[in-house]
């Protein structure tokens, strides 16, 4: 028994999802140079030159067997669903033109996936555009909508076997990093074109989601909302509580809210959290790690806990206190579509995995309707602007040799959580978690659990 930890054994429902993610932009590559959409050229400006050396060619997913090659890995550990990207620009790569060699790539991979019993759970818009709709006002171009609803039918056309489905991915962050702090593509700095961008996503995702359904009744479609949870610093403080209250809302959940009557479950992408308190002070500003530190009313601060290499705090409190309250709020079935951390030693990542899967167990405890678990991410791959400088992969590589790929040693817990029928936390701290960590780890767990 280490570090005080009373005998642990937890169990998550028998036909549970267990599995990673990817999107198509950040693991395919562009080798062959055919692939146009508003990051590559992005990386072609003076801006973006420098973010992507020429030899980094990442995972390279797009070339015969390397998706597949990881697959395998892990389907190996015992993985049984995969969520993977089909980037838009490669299937209409102009207005009205459908590439069929793009559709047989991603028909390979997702017959590999059947074959290796893995359930393909796929993202239509995953940050990046077409190019030539981005050239025509990307998002805020009133066309956009009907042409995510095209792309939407023609994929679902050619893979019913895809039983689980996700519109669009983090159109908070679209919004926020592409429109407000001109962080990413388009570069924009507009609350009016946000704003306007903002309703064009809800209706590509409701245009998305009847396509699909016309097509496949039965397939389970919703979309994966990044969800930075914030807790009151003064839980006793009524301005504190309305403050993270108010917060959450706006930030996280209110196009979950917007889209209640068209998803089959809410799609969760989780990774850290914060504290915040009322405070008026007019102007918005960011910490070192990207996160929001200045709100017109309020003021975050970071939990003290240890940290990821991109220096965010891991909280997996937070991340159960962000279940329960989705349950709540919309009572639909949820899907962890992403959680993971960057840590290129391998120092944290065994520590988060379990901790957050403890969390995600005392969710299911208290009655959450949890369908399932994608660790962010299957391979080291493309941080957007960060380049190939974070490793979020269970499979850690040199981007610039594609032969270096090796799973990292907590993708073997991982492997372990989920082959468990029954998992046996403990063992599992004693197996893998640093003696230097175990202290906290059951401190961390214990507060789990008395919430
Ligand atoms: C995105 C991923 C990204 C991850 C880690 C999420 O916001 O969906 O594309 O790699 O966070 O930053």
């Amino acid at each position: 028994m280490s570090g005080g930890l009373k005998e642990r054994f937890i169990q998550l429902p028998q036909d549970f999802l267990w599995g990673s993610g990817t999107s198509a932009f950040q693991v395919e590559g562009n080798v062959s140079g055919e692939r146009r959409t508003d990051w590559d050229d992005y990386f072609e400006t003076d801006k973006g030159r420098k973010i992507v050396a020429p030899a980094e060619i990442g995972p390279n997913w797009w070339s015969d067997e390397e998706a597949e090659k990881d697959f395998a890995r892990v389907a190996k550990l015992g993985l049984n669903a995969q969520r993977f990207g089909i980037e838009w620009a490669r299937i209409v790569p102009e207005p009205g033109v459908v590439s069929r060699e793009a559709i047989k790539r991603y028909r390979r991979m997702v017959d590999r996936l059947h074959s290796l019993d893995m359930l393909p759970m796929t993202t239509l818009f995953h940050t990046t555009l077409p190019l030539w709709l981005a050239k025509r006002g990307g998002w805020q171009y009133s066309g956009s909508r009907t042409a995510f609803g095209e792309f939407a039918k023609i994929v679902a056309n050619e893979f019913g076997d895809i039983p689980v489905w996700l519109t669009i991915n983090e159109p908070n962050l679209t919004v926020s990093f592409g429109y407000l702090n001109s962080y990413w593509p388009p570069g924009k700095s507009d609350p009016k074109a946000a704003l306007h961008v903002y309703n064009n996503l809800i209706g590509a995702h409701r245009e998305a989601h009847k396509a699909i359904k016309e097509v496949l009744p039965e397939a389970r479609v919703g979309n994966a909302n990044a969800i930075w949870w914030l807790r009151p610093e003064n839980p006793k403080s009524a301005s504190h509580r309305l403050m993270a209250r108010l917060t959450n809302y706006i930030i996280n959940l209110h196009f979950v809210s917007k889209v209640k009557e068209s998803i089959d479950f809410v799609g969760v992408n989780f990774y850290n959290g914060y504290y915040i308190k009322f405070k008026p002070q007019g102007r918005i500003e960011t910490d070192e790690a990207g996160l929001i530190k200045k709100l017109p009313f309020g003021e975050t601060k970071k939990p003290d806990v240890f940290t990821s290499d991109f220096g965010w705090p891991i909280v997996p409190d937070f991340f159960l206190d962000s279940l329960s309250y989705i349950y709540k709020k919309f009572r639909k079935p949820i899907i962890i579509t992403e959680n993971g951390i960057a840590d290129e030693k391998d120092l944290y990542r065994p520590f988060y995995i379990l901790t957050h899967i403890v969390a995600l167990h005392e969710a299911v405890k208290r009655g959450v309707d949890l369908k399932g678990y994608f660790h962010w991410t299957t391979v080291d791959n493309l941080e957007w602007r960060e380049g190939f400088k974070y490793h979020f992969g269970l499979i850690g590589m040199d981007p610039k040799k594609p032969d270096s790929k090796a799973l990292r040693r907590s993708a073997r817990l991982y492997g372990e959580i989920a082959r468990s029928e029954v998992i046996d936390v403990n063992q599992l701290v004693e197996k893998y978690i640093p003696n230097e960590q175990k202290r906290e780890i059951s401190q961390t767990v214990s507060r789990l659990e008395a919430k």
